[in-house]
């Protein structure tokens, strides 16, 4: 048993890509094309992915994840070289079709089986969400799929993390949330909700308000730290 645990828990609400949904997953499975390249161009893909989430919320110009995740990936194309046709499209349908990380089923299962309330809150649009989530055959673990489109801007704005709280009528303090994007997980500690960080990629800590209440590595422990 871990010793970290957080009580009174009544929902887990996670982050989707890149915590229950392998984004390297993407370009991995366009390595026959894509060689030796696929890792820099999936690290670059997904950087520049969040800073045009940010640099859209700032400039109040919003598009949705679709748009920015397919503007990020011509730039990480056109950074890299890489031409080849129909090399986009294949790359953006497999992002719809993500792996997801192995823990994942069982934990969010053991959990549903205690009655924890399950959700996902993610920048992703609602058709983006439903396809990974239907094609991780997970969609009936999960009381809500939440999109930032409903509220209109991009994590860390605290009207997005509002949106899990309102929707599951659950009090921020008695939500969990999980991010393996630090920035993310700390953006919703300081919105209010409890928070694991799980800190698949060994980040360092980030410099931002405010530190979530624990760590992990991977979400297979989560079912020994939450409790109703
Ligand atoms: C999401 C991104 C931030 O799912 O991973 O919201």
């Amino acid at each position: 048993m871990s010793t970290l645990q957080l009580h009174d828990i009544e929902a887990c609400v996670f982050d989707a890509y890149g915590t229950l949904f392998d984004f390297n997953t993407a370009a991995a499975g366009a390595r026959d094309e894509l060689g030796d390249d696929w890792q820099r161009l999936s690290d670059l893909w997904r950087l520049k992915q969040l800073q045009y989430t940010w640099l859209r919320g700032l400039a109040q110009h919003h598009a949705d994840f679709r748009q920015v995740t397919g503007d990020a990936l011509d730039f990480a194309l056109a950074t890299l070289k890489i031409e080849r046709p129909g090399l986009r499209d294949r790359l953006m349908d497999l992002y719809l079709r993500l792996g997801t990380y192995p823990e994942v089923p069982a934990m969010l299962r053991e959990l549903k089986g205690r009655g924890m309330k399950l959700a996902i809150l993610s920048n992703g649009t609602p058709p983006m969400l439903a396809a990974v989530v239907g094609n991780s055959g997970l969609g009936g673990v999960f009381d809500a799929v939440l999109s930032v489109e409903e509220v209109g801007v991009f994590k860390p704005h605290p009207s997005v993390y509002r949106l899990a709280a309102e929707r599951l009528k659950i009090a921020p303090a008695r939500i969990c949330f999980l991010s393996s994007n630090g920035w993310d997980a700390f953006s919703a500690k300081a919105f209010g909700f409890q928070v694991i960080w799980c800190n698949r990629f060994g980040q360092a800590a980030e410099r931002i308000p405010a530190t979530p209440d624990g760590e992990i590595t991977d979400l297979s422990a989560l079912p020994t730290i939450v409790s109703q």
